[in-house]
């Protein structure tokens, strides 16, 4: 049996430990040696890079792609897509979303997981078709969740659907990192079973203690890529570590195209740079530790965090046992979503609303309503429908894809740009993020004004 590791240390590790702020400068030079390991693929791109490159590094995230790209011609460069969403939470028309999705593959990208936090295909769906035509892989990944809804039947089918649909691998994204290692054993099996060619990925995280557990058992079930992070930048909040699992599958007997003496490599350079952020305190020791909390609550550690910090701020912790039982309960009137961003602030704020106005859903807050409205997608289970009347009165929900309701974006924008956006990549990263990306388009002028000056000086 073979398996296949993705390496996240640019992207996931990155985000999940350092709030996706490590710049290019800090890891140019690892790129060649990378590029040597034989991962099946490595995660650098998409998720939160590309807004921190814009709004923290100023780094141009294209650029990065490029410089990423011509560093590993042989392996394959990956993003990660929030369907219909792209980078972030609200909804584009199609044009936009196609025009993405094109140039990530013509600036060097080679894979693009795409998923929708409600698990509504037809959030992916263009998003996946554009891949495809483009000549990428599109990777369905499947946001994972419990839930009396969430049934392994369901998850088969919604694989079944990707499938249909185009997509070339799937991916099990465990955001929360709550998967236990039978859930994984279960689900993989079930999966394989009604799909036995389709090549299926783990993406897990360590927060709770259960990846390690889990990715081994997720192998066992013919589970064929599994996504790690170089040791350093792993555990906690991020990923399982690389070489730990490469030494534990091959003991085992599993065959790993990946060249271990590479993998200590790529951990050597990272050692240092690991360090300066712990001292820095930009890495807080916390992140790096188990946290079972999302075990015994049931919803994941940074909606936990945030509902505590809710509670905090309006002197109310003391009706955190109260908010938690009423956390479930708002969850299941609004059809079983997976608690990942935006659904889990939406659930959490819901929750502890509920809680403190002493009436449940007195108040509710715009990003429900708009949910009740089907904005963000069908959801997972049936919503309550004496909440969604009492929310929308005679508003009926949509029950199209919100994107349908967009009007084309793109070329309107690059007109309204004009000289400021130099190129269509420039137009995208206006239109995912206006104020920042304007603020980065102006330094960037001033940069290339003062290199004149200092020029002509030298001249
Ligand atoms: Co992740």
């Amino acid at each position: 049996m073979k398996v296949n590791f993705t390496e996240t240390v640019l992207r996931d590790a990155n985000q999940s430990l350092i709030a996706t702020r490590m710049p290019i400068e800090k890891f140019r030079e690892i790129l060649p040696v990378l590029d040597k390991a034989g991962y099946y693929s490595l995660e650098c791109w998409g998720g939160a890079t590309f807004d921190s490159c814009l709004r923290y590094l100023n780094e141009d995230p294209w650029e990065r792609l490029r410089t990423i790209r011509a560093a590993c011609p042989n392996t394959k460069l990956q993003m990660l897509l929030r369907g219909q969403n792209l980078l972030g939470y609200k909804h584009y028309p199609d044009d936009v979303v196609r025009k993405f999705v094109e140039l990530s593959v013509k600036n060097g990208i080679d894979i693009i997981r795409i998923f929708d936090a409600l698990n509504d295909l037809r959030n992916i769906q263009v998003a996946v078709d554009q891949t495809l035509k483009s000549g990428a892989i599109a990777s369905g990944a499947i946001s994972y969740t419990t839930s009396p809804v969430h049934t392994l039947e369901n998850y088969v089918k919604l694989c079944k659907e990707m499938k249909e649909m185009g997509c070339q691998t799937i991916c099990i994204k465990d955001m929360a990192g709550v998967i236990t290692p039978k859930e994984t054993y279960d689900l993989v099996s079930a999966i394989k079973n009604a799909l036995p060619d389709m090549p299926l990925i783990l993406h897990t995280h360590c927060t709770t203690g259960m990846a390690f557990m889990s990715v081994i058992k997720a192998v066992e079930a013919g589970c064929d890529i599994i996504d790690t992070a170089t040791s350093c930048f792993s555990g906690g909040t991020s990923q399982p570590a690389t070489e730990t699992v490469y030494d534990a599958l091959e003991q085992m007997g599993y065959q790993i195209p990946i060249n271990r003496k590479v993998l200590k490599e790529v951990n050597d350079f990272f050692k240092p740079i690991r360090d300066e952020y712990l001292a820095s305190g930009l890495l807080k020791p916390k992140a790096m530790a188990t946290d079972t909390d999302a075990l015994t609550y049931k919803v994941p550690g940074g909606m936990l965090s945030n509902l505590m910090a809710q509670l905090e701020a309006m002197n109310a912790l003391d009706r955190l046992d109260e908010a938690l039982i009423e956390t479930p309960k708002v969850r299941e009137d609004l059809g079983y979503p997976p608690l990942v961003t935006p659904m889990s602030q939406m659930v959490g704020v819901q929750a502890a609303t509920n809680v403190l106005t002493g009436e449940r859903y007195k108040n509710v807050s715009k990003e429900v309503k708009a949910y009740l409205h089907g904005e963000y997608g069908k959801a997972p289970g049936k919503v309550n429908p004496e909440l969604q009347k009492k929310v929308l009165g005679d508003e009926k929900p949509i029950t199209c894809r919100y994107a349908d309701l967009l009007e084309p974006e793109f070329e309107k924008t690059k007109a309204k740009l004009g000289d400021i956006a130099k190129c269509d990549e420039d137009v995208l990263s206006y239109i995912a993020f206006p104020q920042v990306a304007e603020k980065f388009f102006e330094a960037r002028r001033e940069k290339e004004e003062n290199v004149a000056k200092y020029t002509i000086v030298e001249a």
